[in-house]
């Protein structure tokens, strides 16, 4: 399996245009600081990949990767960009979509159903870009895995790779609040899993509670790619950008009794930290915060990074 990482930040990026915290003032000094917002391609067959969310940064971010560049095959409009997956609705992982306008093939999106009827009915993106081009929808489900290539002949070579939803959520977007089932999908982890290979990789960009099904999900998984929103539990609240801690925004944080480190450090699979919001302190390479993710044989996405399973 092979998965290209796109971005690493949380919504605003890294750093976020009208903010000079420490993380965004730091970013703009040391360039190698900067992170687009979180979002992963994934390699379905030959010359065919699927984005993992559609963010702000998407046309940036498809032309830093060579493989997802068009012309290939001689055709100078083809793109190996073949779809995109969401694993919420959030602003910072569906906007992108509407920057994909001109795709002369329309469109293919995977999302569960409250996800795809958020973009739908409360951000319109479907009507918005119906004179353009035609989103096609596909249900992204839970508890069993579809092809991730909804395209016809190209599985035969065993490089196919498969897709499920484990439920970690009812957290909605600010702008669908209110609205659509408590079905635990409006936030969801990705299982991308290579038959060919039985290798496996489980991508939350947002967590907000340890289930079981998580766990589960987590503990069979060669590579696990997590939400590092938040260093700690009371970072948003000492930045002074809201009155919620980390777990009441949905982002389980880092460190700290109710962290994700712990539990992560004794997984067996690799695991990476992604979606780091400006104020986490892991946004500088030289913090000591590197220093206990290390001891506990932990990692901290970077952009650019490629891994191959
Ligand atoms: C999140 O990750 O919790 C959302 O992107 C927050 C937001 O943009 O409101
Ligand atoms: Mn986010
Ligand atoms: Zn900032």
């Amino acid at each position: 399996m092979l998965l290209q990482v796109l971005g690493t930040a949380a919504g605003g990026g890294l750093p976020q245009w009208n903010c000079a915290c420490p993380g965004c003032a730091g970013a703009r000094a040391h360039p190698e600081r900067r992170r687009r917002h979180a979002a992963l391609a994934v390699h379905a067959g030959e010359d065919r990949w699927y984005l993992v969310n559609a963010t702000p940064d998407i046309g940036d971010q498809i032309e830093a990767v060579p493989a997802l560049r068009p012309g290939a095959l001689g055709d100078t409009r083809r793109t190996p960009v073949a779809g995109v997956v969401l694993t919420d609705a959030e602003l910072d992982h569906t906007l992108g979509l509407a920057r994909l306008r001109e795709a002369r093939d329309g469109v293919e999106v995977l999302a569960t159903a409250p996800v795809r009827d958020a973009v739908r009915e409360g951000l319109r993106l479907d009507t918005l870009l119906e004179p353009y081009t035609r989103v096609r929808w596909r249900e992204l489900p839970q508890g069993r895995a579809v092809p991730l290539d909804g395209g016809p002949g190209i599985h035969g070579d065993g490089s196919g790779i498969h897709v499920g939803a484990v439920p970690i959520s009812d957290k909605r977007p600010r702008y669908a609040a209110g609205t659509g089932p408590d079905t635990g999908t409006w936030s969801v982890a990705l299982r991308l899993t290579e038959p060919a290979t039985g290798r496996t990789v489980l991508y939350a960009p947002s967590l907000a509670v340890w289930s079981d099904a998580f766990d589960e999900a987590a503990r069979t998984a060669d590579c696990v790619i997590v939400d590092g929103t938040f260093w700690d539990e009371d970072e948003p609240v000492r930045a002074g950008f809201t009155a919620r801690t980390a777990t009441a925004m949905g982002h389980l944080p880092i460190a700290g009794p109710t962290g994700t480190a712990h539990r992560l450090a004794r997984l067996p699979g690799r695991v990476l930290y992604t979606h780091l919001n400006n104020t986490n302190p892991l946004g500088a390479p030289d913090a000591e915060q590197y220093k206990v993710l290390a001891e506990r044989g932990l990692e901290v996405a970077a952009d650019g990074m490629v891994i191959e399973l």
